[in-house]
């Protein structure tokens, strides 16, 4: 499947050269391919002992609730994009609509015509992330392969690398067949995901994906999945969420070993790392494509947006955002995280206003409960 607005590539660095020593670790070869240099070592065990009992639990039911791509979603549905935004209460819209009215606006001369198109390119450039971001999560699975020392971890990452796979071909798939093509990496997400699979440290690459950016994809999948009333969209989403929610446990049980006997030294770089990821990094690239294909510049029109959310008094991400540090805030307690280092993180936590869900449900102890494969199942 060739996306429309992106041509087949040669796999080939155009320079051979380019990949020797003194190569940036990361670096585009042409538009189609990026080369990632992994610092962490490769590890190979000869300890097959099965001794890690809720891996082993996890792994058992990550093989019973694999699923197909093909034949347990309904790719005949019809999708009409135009219905698929109309339907759904998006909060994109309400400070489009707003921000039409304020003198000088460049969306002045728009109607519901555009508001329309402009939500369907917005929706389009949200699902390419989450398409983007299972790549990542993909290869980050398979690092974690490579290099976690235990056996138990090794195979279940392996069930993640081919969930992982399965993500990446459904939104690639939903995106290309149903709305037309796909936007670009956003920055923010980019630098986020080469920063895991190029460092050394094997735990970032679990700490990153398993607890940051897993916890964050179950917030926006479970937002989206509550405001679209399209059954396809809604059955992948509950199928891929199944998923990630085994994800998420597998890094907290694994982790949650692994941190135990961390120095308090090591523990800070990871409480950084939390802070890092979490606090000061909170603005999200936008996709400024969507507003090129509208005809409008995106540094003239987000000005207006925010007036208008200030004036409306509209926070468009402040529910994905309370879902998101619900998730992440119980799981990194599993952790242990919170408090190594005199409550380090628990304190820039704290005046962050996160600490209310502390002792909110972690995904260690619901993940079942996600498991809307096993749910259809014993249904039918
Ligand atoms: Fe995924
Ligand atoms: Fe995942």
């Amino acid at each position: 499947m060739t996306p429309p607005n992106q041509s087949r590539s040669p796999t080939q660095p155009s320079n051979p050269g380019e990949t020797e020593v003194g190569l940036p670790a990361t670096s585009m070869v042409d538009e189609s391919i990026r080369l990632i240099t992994d610092n962490a070592q490769r590890i190979m065990t000869w300890d097959y002992t099965r001794d890690r009992d809720q891996l082993v639990t996890l792994y058992n039911k990550a093989m019973s609730s694999q699923w197909n791509s093909v034949t347990d979603l309904d790719w005949q549905i019809d999708v009409d994009p135009e219905r698929l935004v109309s339907e759904q209460p998006s909060g994109s819209m309400h400070l489009m609509t707003a921000a039409c009215k304020i003198p000088g606006s460049p969306l002045a001369t728009w109607g519901d015509k555009e508001r329309i198109e402009c939500s369907i390119e917005l929706f389009k450039a949200t699902l390419s992330q989450f398409m983007h971001g299972e790549q990542g999560a993909m290869l980050t699975a398979a690092k974690i392969v490579e290099t976690v020392p235990w056996i138990d971890a090794k195979y279940y990452a392996s069930t993640q690398t081919m969930d992982e796979a399965r993500h990446t071909e459904v939104f690639a798939k939903y995106l290309y067949e149903k709305l037309g093509d796909a936007y670009p990496m956003n920055p923010f997400l980019d630098a986020q995901i080469m920063a895991l699979l190029e460092d050394s440290r094997w735990d970032i690459a679990y700490l990153g994906m398993q607890i940051v950016i897993e916890s964050l994809a179950l917030a926006a999948f479970g937002d989206m999945l509550r405001r679209t009333n399209e059954p396809l969209l809604k059955k992948l989403l509950r199928y891929v969420m199944a998923d990630e929610a085994r994800h998420v446990a597998f890094g907290i049980i694994s982790l949650g070993e692994y941190y135990e006997d961390l120095s308090e030294a090591e523990l800070k770089d990871r409480q950084e790392f939390m802070i890092e990821n979490t606090l000061r990094s909170q603005s999200r690239a936008t996709t400024p494509e969507v507003w090129e294909r509208m005809g409008v510049k995106v540094d003239e029109v987000v000005p207006f947006l925010q007036q208008a959310a200030r004036e409306q008094n509209v926070h468009p991400s402040a529910q994905f955002q309370r879902g998101f540090f619900a998730k992440l805030v119980p799981n990194t307690r599993r952790l242990g995280l919170l408090d190594a280092n005199n409550g380090y993180l628990r304190k820039a936590w704290q005046e962050a206003g996160l600490m209310e869900f502390e002792f909110a449900d972690d995904t260690a102890s619901e993940y079942d409960s996600y498991d809307a494969v096993a749910q259809d199942r014993a249904a039918s």
